[in-house]
């Protein structure tokens, strides 16, 4: 029987640790962590996405602020901002919400973000996430990985497939994972054999955006299934990128969709920013 890895209950319990985390850091330190995000237009996705962070900053008691511009806003215009807040020793962590309108150029936007208040983990994706250079990991590929350790199983020696190669979330995870001393397989649109290769993993990470590419039958019994695709069904219903029912009584250990890996992100994306400031004020 495929045991629930529970992410909304593993966030609160985050969100807790945080709180208490923020109120001992603005003893010791003489003030709290600055998260500001910005965000260019009405994609009215990003503005709930953008709406979502901004509570849970102010949750865990962050210096919270949300700079909204409008759409026709220039390039240079963006680019003085990010200047102004590379600057600000208050502020320990920027991010831009994407999509940025189309006449904005992201790269340049991104590549702005001074690298020590990069909360979206772009910057250590070109270094690998190494020790060495400092930098957190994205969201998405961090929450992974938290929530395979609350299993209690280890990473280490471990056969993790990653299915899926975008810049955001496949590509990103496969080097946690290597970072924790699994062997790393990744897997894409063009691999032949996906079943017979998901069946020798330990662990498999599914991050292509397919609804219910993964059954039960391409999973070894007791794999770690970490599920970080959002789609819709057949009959319109919220569904992963790993057929749950199927895959449930053979996984040892399995995350819901919805209620996964969704819930850790914003979460890890506060933790970024606490990471951030321990490096600023230390
Ligand atoms: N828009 C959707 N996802 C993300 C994300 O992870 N970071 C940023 N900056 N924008 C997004």
């Amino acid at each position: 029987m495929g045991k629930i890895i529970d992410g909304k209950a593993i966030a609160a319990g985050l969100y807790d640790q945080m709180r208490q985390e923020v109120e001992q850091m603005e003893v010791q330190y003489g003030r709290r962590p600055g998260l500001t995000v910005i965000i260019v237009g009405e994609d009215p996705a990003s503005q709930v996405y953008v709406r979502n962070k901004e509570v849970n900053a102010k949750k865990v008691g962050l210096v919270s602020e949300v700079i909204r511009m409008p759409e026709q806003t220039t390039q240079d215009e963006l680019l003085a901002v990010i200047a102004r807040l590379n600057a600000d020793t208050t502020v320990d962590g920027i991010l831009v919400q994407l999509p940025v309108p189309k006449h904005i150029d992201k790269d340049a936007v991104i590549a702005a973000v001074a690298p020590d208040k990069d909360v979206d983990g772009f910057f250590g994706m070109k270094s690998g996430f190494t020790l060495k250079h400092g930098y957190v990991a994205p969201c998405t590929p961090r929450a992974c990985i938290h929530l395979i350790k609350t299993t209690g199983e280890t990473i280490e020696g471990k056969h993790a497939l990653v299915v899926g190669r975008g810049e955001l979330v496949g590509k990103p995870v496969a080097t946690l994972l290597l970072n924790e001393n699994a062997t790393v397989t990744i897997a894409h649109s063009r691999t032949r054999n996906l079943g017979e290769i998901a069946r020798t993993a330990d662990i498999i990470i599914a991050a292509v955006g397919k609804p219910k590419i993964i059954t039960g039958e391409m999973v070894k019994p007791g794999a770690i299934l970490i599920d970080v695709g959002i789609n819709r069904d057949e009959n319109g219903k919220l569904c992963g990128d790993i057929a749950f029912d199927s895959a449930e009584p053979v996984a040892g250990w399995i995350t819901p969709v919805p209620g996964g890996v969704g819930p850790m992100t914003i979460a890890m994306l506060i933790r970024n920013t606490l990471d951030c400031y321990l490096k600023h004020v230390k």
